[in-house]
């Protein structure tokens, strides 16, 4: 009989510590989506955004609070009151809400930061989570910077907390500093010298600066951590927090190892993985970890050989396990409309009529240029045609001329939110030129701050994807206020990046027109409580 296996809780934080990726902001509507499909993917906490953070923040966490079922909602608070009772509020709708309140204990944050002492810090902290457990149980309690504190301090804050009602202590790792061997010890320590600490869930937040986010959360597990904060493909502040489907399938793969469970469908992750490179902008490496497009792609033909002889000689875990088709060509030019839509179903999506008449239309168009359609490719179309946001500018026409004895010049035709405008520009490459032009045609005084093409398949047919990333104008020795961005595909490159810069306009936009409905300045993380 199987021996039973303690059970370790996924903590979500894509919508809160995930949507902190420069460039990674999405709306009520996109959270609200990818909530749900964490639901279906089983995480037993999303902690849903900060919501005296903005009006926006608010809403969107009081809307998954009330729409979403199954998981528990949790908000995030500074030690402060009106922050704390801002996240009560947000997420009072759930049956299951949760309160998570954080302040710094490291000695730097302390005296740089907050401009307290840690008598100072250890008495706001037990007010502040008394003060939330007045309003629900479910509290938990973040030192942060956790993994620069002292420890014999540590371990009296997370004593005292636990004492003020803390049902889950949370350790962060906030800037990736530690290695696994010295994070087991601090939880090691945490559970011998906490006298009541077995009266709360230890819980550990792991970011990625030395890419260590993972190795620590396991660490932490194998020591005594029963909860993990996690995102969807290691989205998060700088380099991102422990990615989610690393942990859970590292903890799937190993059971030798971790002799634990978690209640992950597995076979929901590349599905979750894909909605959330969509509804963020923020595109997967090829080569990232589990959901990667190469994670199963069997190059070598000595490995390919081996493969079909026995799938275990090169693979640790199967595509399926993820929910990832083995199958890699998928449809032709013979496919009908049946065919199209089961595919976009199998891929997550539930197309209105209009989206997916619009949709198999560009498909279509689509296997006139390509011989094979791949998953990834009716996702682009998908992308494309579907997960808009508002279109207040549609590209209309896009032309380029270049080549070795040609200056390369572009000229677009865009309706700017239903007037056509013409523009035509020069630039150092048929790409610059082509999103000059647009610039003009719009009237944006937007920087372009990255712009990144990738090929989503295989051969000279296949589809490029390309991501910009544009900001408001700002002094070149200060990081801009807000990154956006915005994606394209196309088997024409330069359409593909015309597409992507009027998709991160869009987005823009709808940021700004949401930014003005809002007098609150922009997220408070790191400020002083
Ligand atoms: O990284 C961090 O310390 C955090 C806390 C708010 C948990 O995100
Ligand atoms: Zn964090």
């Amino acid at each position: 009989m199987e021996p039973t296996r303690e059970k370790v809780d996924v903590f979500d934080t894509t919508l809160r510590d995930g949507e902190q990726s420069p460039g990674a902001s999405m709306n009520t509507e996109q959270k609200l989506r990818v909530a749900r499909q964490l639901a279906t993917l089983g995480v037993d906490i999303i902690e849903a955004g900060f919501p005296i953070a903005s009006p926006g923040d608010f809403e969107a966490v009081y809307q998954i609070a009330t729409e979403v079922d199954g998981p528990q909602i949790a908000g995030l608070a500074r030690a402060r009151e009106a922050d704390i009772a801002r996240a009560w509020d947000a997420v009072r709708p759930n049956p299951r809400p949760r309160i998570h309140t954080f302040l710094a204990t490291s000695d730097l944050h302390l005296q740089h930061k907050l401009k307290m002492s840690r008598a100072e810090a250890l008495a706001r902290a037990v007010e502040m989570v008394a003060f939330a457990a007045s309003f629900t149980a479910n509290v938990e309690f973040s030192p942060e910077d956790a993994a620069r504190t002292d420890t014999t301090y540590l371990c009296e804050v997370v004593e005292a907390v636990i004492g003020a009602g803390a049902k889950v202590v949370n350790i962060p790792d906030t800037v990736g500093y530690t290695i696994p061997e010295e994070f087991s010890r601090l939880i090691r320590t945490l559970k011998e010298r906490v006298p009541n600490i077995a009266q709360a869930v230890l819980s550990v937040h792991c970011h990625n600066d030395l890419g260590l986010a993972v190795a620590n959360s396991l660490a932490a597990v194998k020591a005594g951590a029963r909860q993990v904060e996690c995102t969807i493909n290691g989205l998060g502040e700088r380099a991102g927090n422990a990615a989610l489907e690393e942990v859970v399938m590292a903890i799937r793969t190993r059971p030798d190892l971790f002799p634990f469970t978690t209640h992950i469908r597995t076979e929901e992750i590349y599905r979750t993985s894909r909605l959330v490179a969509e509804m963020s902008g923020m595109m997967v490496q090829a080569n990232k970890a589990i959901v990667g497009a190469n994670a199963f792609a069997h190059e070598a033909g000595i490995h390919q050989d081996g493969i079909l002889k026995h799938h275990a000689t090169y693979e640790i875990m199967t595509p399926e396990s993820i929910g990832l088709p083995r199958s890699a060509i998928i449809l032709g030019k013979h496919s009908g409309r049946h065919a199209f839509l089961d595919k976009v179903i199998e891929l997550g999506h539930q197309l209105d009529d209009a989206h997916l008449e619009a949709a198999f239309a560009r498909f279509k168009a689509l296997c006139d240029k390509k011989k094979y359609v791949f998953d990834e490719d009716v996702q682009a179309v998908i992308n494309e045609v579907v997960h808009r946001p508002s279109d207040y500018y549609v590209l209309r026409f896009v032309e380029a001329h270049a080549g070795s004895e040609l200056h390369p010049r572009a000229t677009v035709r865009v309706w700017v939110e239903g007037e056509e405008r013409e523009a035509t520009a020069e630039g150092d490459g048929p790409v610059d030129a082509a999103l000059l032009a647009i610039k003009e045609a719009v009237g944006t005084d937007t920087v372009l701050e990255a712009y990144v093409v990738k090929a989503i398949t295989g051969g000279t047919d296949a589809q490029g994807e390309v991501t910009v990333k544009i900001a408001e104008p700002h002094p070149p020795d200060q990081m801009p206020a807000r990154v956006i961005s915005g994606q394209g595909a196309n088997t024409d490159i330069i359409i593909a990046s015309a597409n992507a810069y009027v998709n991160a306009l869009n987005r823009m936009e709808s940021w700004k027109r949401q930014r003005s409905q809002t007098a609150t300045p922009p997220r408070p993380l790191g400020t002083t409580p």
